[in-house]
């Protein structure tokens, strides 16, 4: 029999073991990639001493392709619990250095188990992304395990956090998981996600493609939508998890974590004089938030990606709320098929954790064209109409300039439950712009006239100073108030005040029929 100090050696030397990961030689090699190993990034993403690991022992129980005689303690993913700011969080990351990383019956199992952890005590999931994808010793055995997670995946949303950090590879039916997540950081230069990898596809199409412009930071922050930030290396991309965590809730059921308020960098007083005379000059709505919001506190999401619409957290007075607003400096802030999109899973995102929305209005309309139309742009635009009208949290509206058409039904109108609708002296509220009311509601009058310049010039000045102002919606209290733009800040900590016992709720039903 061994004696008990024997035993305990033996347990230290075991987890010795397990930190080694896939050995020496393969740290190295994963350092010399630009690439922390699993252990150190839980290192940098959790608070100092607060990880507690589980299934340190857990094996793969595979014995084809001489797997019997391959085995590391762990079996390629790290899990456990830690905290985030004192709150607690589970996580799993996983270790390129052992089969790189990828997943297997044992190693699924393990990602499943913190996942049900989380699921039980309403606590989020962050999962740190490093994986080849399927072991492919084990065949379908592993493609289980990915189902058994994507079936977590969705059960979990809306009930507690997801944030997947891509920090390696990530590819095949693997991007599925991040996929489904709340939130998927990527770090530039060494994670890439993709369905099928440049093999795949110079095979299928004849194109010879890199990693890097299949599937790198870049690509999914700029083009497909895919990840919502890009951040230069691996501490960055921990830190803005941190920073995240910090504007949500724990789960469903709670509330996101109210901190001191603090001044908003900028002076409120220039916002009166920030939305230019000329309706088609454009400003940049970031002047507007950061005179607004708590300073330092506005994250903004998905910021290369359809930058017609902002998307992003950020705290009024010390409460976590979801920024909506158009950015008049591109495209005129309209809307189009992906910023639809964009802003419909962000509304549904706040909605799902009790985040309320802030929504500034700046639109001209939607994207007309012919590629808009056949891009499906009535299924997509529908999709952020139903989210505003579904979101029950509260919902606080400011106009700074022209609402026009559906988009301003769209925009958290009154009409679709927006629960304080301000405008400001500049709003323009109307059916379209006024040149093109004119042009129509006016065609035979213009025609007719001796001097049709004068004469549309005389019609459009009239339209003007009749439509084009907040009083005609604020008469039929569309808007409950027209508000000095200085004094925004102030009706908006108010208001969120007011509504912060809010409660709403939509019909008894299995779900809606969101237009996917
Ligand atoms: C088993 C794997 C592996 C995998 C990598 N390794 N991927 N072992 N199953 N899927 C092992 C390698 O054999 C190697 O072992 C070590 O991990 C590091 O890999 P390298 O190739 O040396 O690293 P690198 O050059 O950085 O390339 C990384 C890589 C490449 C691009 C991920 O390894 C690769 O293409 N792997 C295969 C990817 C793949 O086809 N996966 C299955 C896809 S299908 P040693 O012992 O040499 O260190 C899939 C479906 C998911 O994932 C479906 C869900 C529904």
């Amino acid at each position: 029999m061994a004696k008990p100090e024997d035993r305990v050696e033996r347990l230290r030397r075991m987890r010795d073991e397990a930190r080694l990961g896939g050995g020496e030689a393969r740290v190295q090699q994963q350092h010399a990639r630009g690439k922390l190993t699993a252990r150190e990034r839980l290192d940098l993403l959790l608070d100092p001493g607060s990880f507690v690991e589980l299934d340190t022992f857990v094996t793969h129980r595979a014995s084809d392709f001489g797997l019997a005689e391959e085995v590391y303690l762990g079996d390629g993913v790290v899990t456990g619990h830690g905290a985030i700011d004192g709150r607690p969080v589970v996580v799993f990351s996983q270790d390129f250095t052992v089969f790189g990383g990828s997943l297997s019956e044992a190693h699924a199992e393990k990602i499943c188990k913190v996942m049900d952890l989380a699921m039980k005590n309403g606590v989020p999931v962050i999962g740190l992304n490093d994986s080849g994808g399927a072991r492919i010793q084990e065949g379908v055995v592993s493609l289980g395990g990915y189902a058994d997670i994507f079936l977590r995946n969705t059960l979990a949303s809306g009930v507690v956090p997801q944030i997947s950090v891509i920090m390696g590879p990530c590819a095949g039916g693997a991007v599925y998981s991040p996929a489904i997540t709340d939130f998927t950081i990527m770090v530039e230069g060494t994670s890439y996600m993709f369905v099928t990898g440049p093999e795949v596809v110079k095979a299928v199409t004849h194109e010879t493609v890199d990693r890097e412009h299949l599937g790198g930071a870049a690509v999914h922050t700029t083009v497909s939508g895919v990840a919502h930030l890009a951040a230069p290396d691996e501490a960055d991309a921990l830190a803005a998890v941190r920073r995240l965590l910090s504007h949500l809730p724990q789960n469903n059921l709670g509330e996101a974590p109210r901190l001191p308020a603090r001044d908003p960098a900028g002076d409120a007083a220039s916002l009166d004089a920030i939305v230019p005379d000329e309706p088609n000059q454009p400003y940049d709505m970031h002047d507007v938030i950061v005179r607004i919001v708590d300073a330092d506190s506005f994250l903004e999401l998905q910021p290369g990606w359809a930058a017609n619409i902002i998307t992003g957290l950020a705290r009024v007075g010390g409460r976590s709320v979801g920024i909506v607003a158009q950015q008049p400096s591109v495209l005129a802030g309209v809307l189009d098929i992906n910023a639809s999109d964009k802003a419909a899973r962000f509304v549904r995102t706040c909605d799902c954790f009790n985040v309320p929305l802030l929504t500034f209005v700046d639109v001209p309309g939607f994207l007309p064209g012919v590629a808009q139309e056949h891009g499906g742009i009535i299924r997509h635009g529908a999709k952020l109409l139903y989210a505003y009208c579904e979101a029950t949290v509260p919902k606080v509206t400011v106009i700074t300039r022209k609402a026009y058409g559906g988009a301003y039904d769209v925009m958290s109108s009154k009409h679709v439950r927006g629960d304080f609708n301000f405008a400001w002296p500049t709003a323009e509220i109307a059916v379209m712009g006024i040149e093109g009311a004119v042009n129509i509601v006016f065609r035979d009058e213009i025609a007719a006239a001796a001097d049709p310049v004068t004469e549309r010039a005389r019609l459009v000045s009239g339209y003007e100073e009749r439509f084009a102002n907040p009083y005609i919606a604020a008469a039929r209290g569309y808007v409950d108030d027209v508000i000095e733009p200085r004094e925004t800040r102030d009706r908006l900590i108010r208001a969120l005040e007011f509504l912060a016992d809010k409660r709403d709720r939509n019909p008894p039903r299995k779900h809606g029929n969101i237009p996917l």
